[in-house]
C-alpha cells in the first residue's frame, strides 16, 4: 500500500541524567509535501528528526511516541519502517570508500538493478547535486570533497535510497547561496515530480521559507507556533517567532538596525514550569507561568502557543 504520510506522535526524548529534551513532539507531512522546522541553536530540530529515524544520538532515548509512515507504525526510538531516509547535519561518509562504489551500492540495494546501472544513477545523482566533474567525483574519497560538496554527496546518498519521505537537516548551511538555490530547486522538483515528502530543518527561517508548504517553530524542545508558510511569515503570532522574522537582515536596507533576540533558550534541565519564553518575552502576562503543553504538529492551521497572543498582534 502507497504511503500516504509521515505522521510523529508525542515523542519525547531524555538524556541518561532523566532531563527531557523533548516533549512531546507531533508533527506530520503528506507525499509531496514539504514541513519546515525552524529555531534556534539547542531547540531540538536534530533531536527530533533523529528520534524520527529511531536514531536518537548516544545518551539519549526515546522513552515513548510513535512514528507512522503510511500503514506502518513502530514506537520512537525503534527503525523507522521503510521509505524514509535522512541528510544528517554533520554527515558522516565511510572514509574508505570512494563516493561512487558507495553510491552505486546503495542504488544496487535498493533497486536490485545491474552494475553497471548503479552507477550510471549514481553518477546522474551527483551532476543533478551539481558536483563539478561528477565522473572524478565518484572516484573520490570523502576526504578528498569540500565540506559543500560532501553535503551534496550526502543528499545524493539519501536520495539513493529512492525514498518517500526525505528528513534534511540543515542541508544546505554549507553551501553558498547560489548552490543553496540548485539544491532548493532540486529538492523541489522532487516533490513535484514524485512525490517525494520533506522535513526540513534549518535555523535559518528565510530558507525554509523558501521550500516548506507549514513551518513549525521550535523553542526548548516543543513547537510554539505552526501554519501555512506565507501566514506564519506575513502574520506571525508567537513573540519568538516574531523576534526570528525581526532579526532576518535585510539586504535591501543595510542601515536598519541588526534586531538580535535578547537572552538565551533556557537549558533543557532548567525549563520553567510555564511558558519556555518567559525570560526572553518582553510582554509576559497573566498565566504564562501556568504550564503549556507546546502545539500538536500534525494540525497544520495557524496557530500559536502564546496565552496573549491577540494583544502579540496589536504591539508588535
Ligand atoms: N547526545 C546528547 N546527550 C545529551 N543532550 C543532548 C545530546 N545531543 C543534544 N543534546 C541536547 O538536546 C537539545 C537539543 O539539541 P539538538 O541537537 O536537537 O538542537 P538543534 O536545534 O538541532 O541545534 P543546532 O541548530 O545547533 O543544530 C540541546 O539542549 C542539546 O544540548
Ligand atoms: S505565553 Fe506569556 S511569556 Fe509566553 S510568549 Fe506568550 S506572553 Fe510571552
Ligand atoms: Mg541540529
Amino acid at each position: 500500500m502507497a504511503a500516504s504520510r509521515l505522521e510523529v506522535e508525542s515523542v519525547e526524548v531524555v538524556t541518561a541524567g532523566g532531563v527531557r529534551i523533548l516533549d512531546g513532539l507531533s508533527f506530520r507531512v503528506g507525499e509531496g509535501q514539504a514541513l519546515g522546522i525552524v529555531g534556534e541553536s539547542g531547540s531540538g530540530k536534530s533531536m527530533a528528526l533523529r528520534a524520527t529515524m529511531g536514531l536518537p544520538p548516544h545518551g539519549t532515548t526515546a522513552t515513548s511516541g510513535t512514528v507512522t509512515v503510511g500503514d506502518q507504525r513502530v514506537s520512537a526510538g525503534q527503525s523507522t519502517p521503510p521509505g524514509v531516509a535522512m541528510v544528517f547535519q554533520d554527515p558522516a561518509l565511510d572514509p574508505t570508500m570512494r563516493l561512487g562504489t558507495y553510491l552505486a551500492e546503495t542504488v544496487g540495494r535498493h533497486r536490485r538493478i545491474s552494475v553497471a546501472a548503479a552507477r550510471e544513477r549514481a553518477l546522474e545523482l551527483l551532476t543533478d547535486m551539481h558536483l563539478p566533474e561528477p565522473r572524478l567525483r565518484m572516484r573520490a574519497f570523502p576526504h578528498q570533497l569540500s565540506g559543500g560538496q560532501r553535503q551534496r554527496a550526502a543528499i545524493a546518498l539519501a536520495l539513493a535510497t529512492d525514498p518517500r519521505y526525505l528528513l534534511c537537516d540543515e542541508p544546505t548551511t554549507a553551501l553558498d547561496v547560489t548552490l543553496q538555490a540548485r539544491i532548493l530547486a532540486l529538492l523541489k522538483a522532487r516533490q513535484a515530480a514524485d512525490g517525494l515528502g520533506l522535513v526540513f530543518v534549518s535555523h535559518d527561517i528565510a530558507v525554509v521559507s523558501q521550500i516548506a508548504d507549514v513551518v513549525a517553530v521550535m523553542y526548548a524542545g516543543r513547537i510554539v507556533e505552526i501554519g501555512p508558510t506565507a501566514a506564519l511569515i506575513g502574520s506571525p503570532r508567537h513573540p519568538y517567532t516574531q523576534a526570528l522574522i525581526a532579526a532576518l537582515p535585510d539586504v535591501g536596507r543595510p542601515s536598519r538596525r541588526f534586531r538580535s533576540i535578547a537572552g538565551t533558550p533556557p537549558d533543557p534541565g532548567e525549563f520553567p514550569a510555564g511558558c519556555r519564553f518567559q525570560a526572553r518575552c518582553g510582554h509576559p502576562g497573566t498565566g504564562c507561568e501556568q504550564p503549556l503543553s507546546g502545539l500538536d504538529g500534525r494540525d497544520h492551521r495557524h496557530r500559536s502557543d502564546c496565552l496573549h497572543e491577540h494583544l502579540m498582534e496589536s504591539t508588535s
